[in-house]
């Protein structure tokens, strides 16, 4: 497993759940992964398993909605490497609640760690990337960005712009050759939706909405990553991809 040998790729929240399977996938693949995370107890975890592969990790105590945490990163990654290939705009955190009762606090917290992390990062890391053969930004939206979901309107609206954000980057970015796509997952058993599959009435009423009667595993994620952040996918920009077991089809 070959196909990212040599990149360098930053993934952030990927102490947990899709962020973790992308990262482990990517340095299986060759590259070396910055696996950045708000805990830092599990970014280090996941490179100690990196490298008990063989595989090639960094971990950073990174919280996306902080903007010197960002420069860090950035600072950090040039220092050791020059440049980045890859950047895997992944960590988000999930706020349950009708609008009506959200405090301006939540929907503050939920804008700035799922998506204006993702345009500051985008932008600062624009000359990192600039260094690269083949950039490659790759943001983890939803298949709910499309859809109206209660009591989930500010977590969909949230993603829905970074679907539409990466369609804006992919064009603006296209001429220093970066490619911006996204990935919509559909659900997925991790950190985020625990509290909810563990409802039994909930869980299998979203099995049965998807076509291909089971939930997502982080893994499942990964090829779809492995695609965007490779040369595989060199004339591909502003795309999404739906990683969901056919649920956004059927809906
Ligand atoms: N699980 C699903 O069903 C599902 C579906 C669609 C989209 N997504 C998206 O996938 C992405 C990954 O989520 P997941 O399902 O793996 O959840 P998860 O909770 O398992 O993982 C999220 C990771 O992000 C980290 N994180 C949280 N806040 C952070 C911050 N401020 N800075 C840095 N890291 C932070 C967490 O510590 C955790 O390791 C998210 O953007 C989520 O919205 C998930």
């Amino acid at each position: 497993m070959t196909r990212l040998s040599g990149k360098v790729a930053i993934v952030t929240g990927s102490g947990g759940g899709i962020g973790q399977a992308i990262a482990r996938r990517f340095a299986a693949e060759g590259a070396h992964v910055w696996v950045t995370d708000i805990n830092g107890e599990t970014a280090e975890e996941t490179v100690r398993g990196i490298k008990a592969k063989g595989g090639a990790a960094t971990a950073m105590l990174v919280d996306v909605s902080k903007g010197q945490d960002l420069t860090a990163l950035v600072r950090s990654v040039e220092a050791a490497h020059g440049r980045a290939d890859v950047l895997v705009n992944n960590a988000g955190i999930l706020v349950r609640g009708e609008v009506r009762q959200l405090s301006d606090a939540d929907w503050t917290k939920l804008r700035e760690v799922n998506l204006d992390a993702i345009l500051r990062l985008s932008r600062d890391a624009l000359p990192l990337l600039r260094k690269s053969q083949s950039p490659a930004i790759i943001n983890i939206s939803s298949i709910m960005a499309h859809r109206g979901l209660r009591p989930l309107a500010a977590y969909t609206a949230t993603k829905g712009a970074i679907t539409a954000l990466t369609k804006g980057l992919a064009v603006e970015y296209a001429p220093f050759n970066i490619r911006v796509n996204s990935i919509a997952p559909g659900y997925v058993e991790t950190g985020i939706t625990d509290r909810l599959l563990k409802l039994p009435p909930v869980k299998q009423a979203l099995i049965d909405k998807t076509p291909m009667g089971r939930l997502g595993r982080p893994e499942d994620l990964v090829g779809a990553a492995v695609f965007f952040a490779s040369d595989d996918s060199l004339y591909c920009t502003g795309s999404e991809l739906a990683v969901d077991g056919g649920m956004g089809a059927g809906l």
